[in-house]
């Protein structure tokens, strides 16, 4: 491996092997940013890269209107930022208690389920120009807001293309390793900071999962060895 030396501080991706876990070998990393926390950059890894590759893909910036479907959840909240960071119009759903985060993110936060068409029609008369499904819930009425189905990309409902959208998954490691060094510039520039929910010990990851299963957790939650 080049580029770094022993006792850098990195962070990065480990999809076969994982990183829950006291070493861990990585497929895709950068250099940490001194701006983010060792906690901040473990729980950057995945949801930059998600958030970078899927904002890319519908072309977002700084002339768009976007709508993210589940905002303030850990792939959301790397997403709100960058968008908002890139000069976006960023709509994200959320539950009402997540509502004053987006706000603070500078999002404009609006309730995920029935009536959503409505609820964003009232927030951009002009309409969106892309939508990113975060949840996975809502695919069918996303679509139907969206200015054509394939301006939707979905990161959780695997059923996108059979509605004209896309479904999105990480790359190579190839891919990735540039798309996590923009993600530490963004950071060192202040421009994305991420969330950490909550900090636990590795015997506490039983604790953890229920938590994520629940599926309301704001920001990442981060395993601390
Ligand atoms: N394909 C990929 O590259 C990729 C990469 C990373 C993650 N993922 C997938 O992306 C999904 C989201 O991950 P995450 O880490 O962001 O999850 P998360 O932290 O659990 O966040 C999920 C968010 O969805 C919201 N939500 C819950 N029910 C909803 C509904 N019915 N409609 C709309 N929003 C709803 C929640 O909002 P409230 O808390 O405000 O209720 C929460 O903020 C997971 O399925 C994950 O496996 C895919």
């Amino acid at each position: 491996m080049t580029g770094v030396a022993v006792g850098d501080q990195v962070f990065g991706l480990s999809p076969v092997t994982g990183t829950m876990a006291e070493y861990a070998v990585l497929s895709s990393w950068s250099p940490k940013p001194d701006a983010w926390t060792v906690e901040q950059a473990a729980a950057a890894g995945v949801v930059a890269e998600t958030a970078i590759r899927v904002l890319d893909q519908l072309g977002v910036g700084a002339d768009s209107t976007l709508l993210i479907d589940g905002a303030a959840g850990g792939v959301g909240d790397a997403v709100v930022q960058i968008a908002v960071g890139r000069g976006a119009t960023v709509i994200g759903t959320a539950s009402e208690a997540n509502h004053e985060y987006l706000r603070s993110l500078g999002v404009i936060p609006t309730t995920y389920g029935p009536g959503l068409a409505d609820r964003v029609r009232a927030l951009a008369p002009a309409g969106v120009d892309a939508v990113f499904d975060v949840a996975g819930a809502n695919l069918p009425d996303l679509v139907k807001i969206a200015p054509s189905a394939d301006a939707v990309v979905s990161i959780a409902d695997t059923t996108a293309p059979e509605h004209g959208a896309r479904f999105s998954m990480s790359g190579t490691p190839d891919e990735i390793t540039p798309t996590l060094v923009k993600a530490a510039a963004l950071g060192a520039a202040g421009t994305y900071v991420p969330h950490v929910a909550a900090t636990y010990r590795l015997d506490q990851v039983a604790e953890v999962h229920a938590r994520i299963e629940a599926g309301h957790a704001r920001g990442k939650i981060v395993i601390k060895i």
